[in-house]
């Protein structure tokens, strides 16, 4: 059975070498995923794949269906997660198309649906989300990069805003001062919903442009899809390597 999924981002609608086997449409009780589920092989191995703005790219972060997409995961029996998101880098240090292993987040989203736990029938629940990405998922994908000498960064604080708009100098300044080193938009609620249904995830993230006050050039929607073009190859090389890795 599969048990990996690839939740793809801006710049990762689909998966260049990806051999699809079917896709399924499904639904949930949160009601419907993002996109039907590709279910296939990448370097020979079963992997499902759901693209998190739609086939498309339609779904604003804000409008996305968090819970069906974990939900939908869930019910096919995935048990691990890996999340591909484009960001901006708040940290000076980080440049153009680099690949960044976040190990924290801070949440700026508001109006979210972000938990199950919220209907009469289900008991408060509090969940540990001190680490809020699985270590393990983390640690392997780090290995991977490093066996394979594809360039990572092995940490970063993905601050999550709300978006669809990008954020002012001020807001990035006040991030910055708030420990982030990464901007984006949909890391939050997809890992504390994971975490809820107790499924290992991990964020690829992939720097797509200076955040915003940190260079001179204007950001424009041109420039971050050209930036992603390069930067996601190496995304599909990590990625082709650790679903052999992980299914080994
Ligand atoms: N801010 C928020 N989300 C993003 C950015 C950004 O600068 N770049 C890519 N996703």
């Amino acid at each position: 059975m599969t048990k990996i999924a690839i939740i793809g981002g801006t710049g990762l609608t689909r998966l260049d070498d990806f051999k699809l086997d079917e896709q399924n449409t499904v639904t949930t009780r949160w009601g419907d995923p993002s996109a039907p589920l590709s279910f296939g092989q990448l370097a020979g191995y079963p992997v499902v794949f759901l693209p998190r703005h739609g086939n498309s790219h339609h779904l604003p972060p804000h409008k996305i269906n968090y819970r069906a997409n974990i939900q939908a995961l869930k019910d096919t029996g995935i048990q691990s997660i890996i999340a591909v998101a484009a960001v901006g880098a708040i940290d000076p240090e980080l440049g153009a198309a680099d690949i960044v292993i976040p190990d924290q987040i801070i949440d700026y989203t508001w109006g979210r649906s972000s938990t199950f736990y919220e209907d009469s029938m289900t008991p408060v629940t509090h969940i540990d989300f001190s680490w809020p990405y699985s270590q393990q998922l983390r640690q392997r994908l780090i290995q991977t990069a490093s066996d394979n000498m594809i360039p990572i960064v092995e940490q970063g604080v993905y601050g999550c805003t709300q978006g669809p708009r990008l954020e002012t100098a001020a807001e990035i300044i006040r991030m910055e001062r708030d420990g982030c080193t990464l901007v984006g938009m949909t890391g939050m609620p997809e890992a504390a919903l994971a975490r809820e249904l107790e499924m290992d995830y991990a964020c690829c993230a992939v720097i797509a442009n200076a955040a915003a006050g940190k260079s001179s050039d204007q950001i424009s929607m041109e420039d971050i899809e050209e930036t992603l073009r390069i930067g996601m190859k190496n995304v599909y090389r990590l990625l082709n390597f650790f679903v052999a890795d992980f299914s080994d």
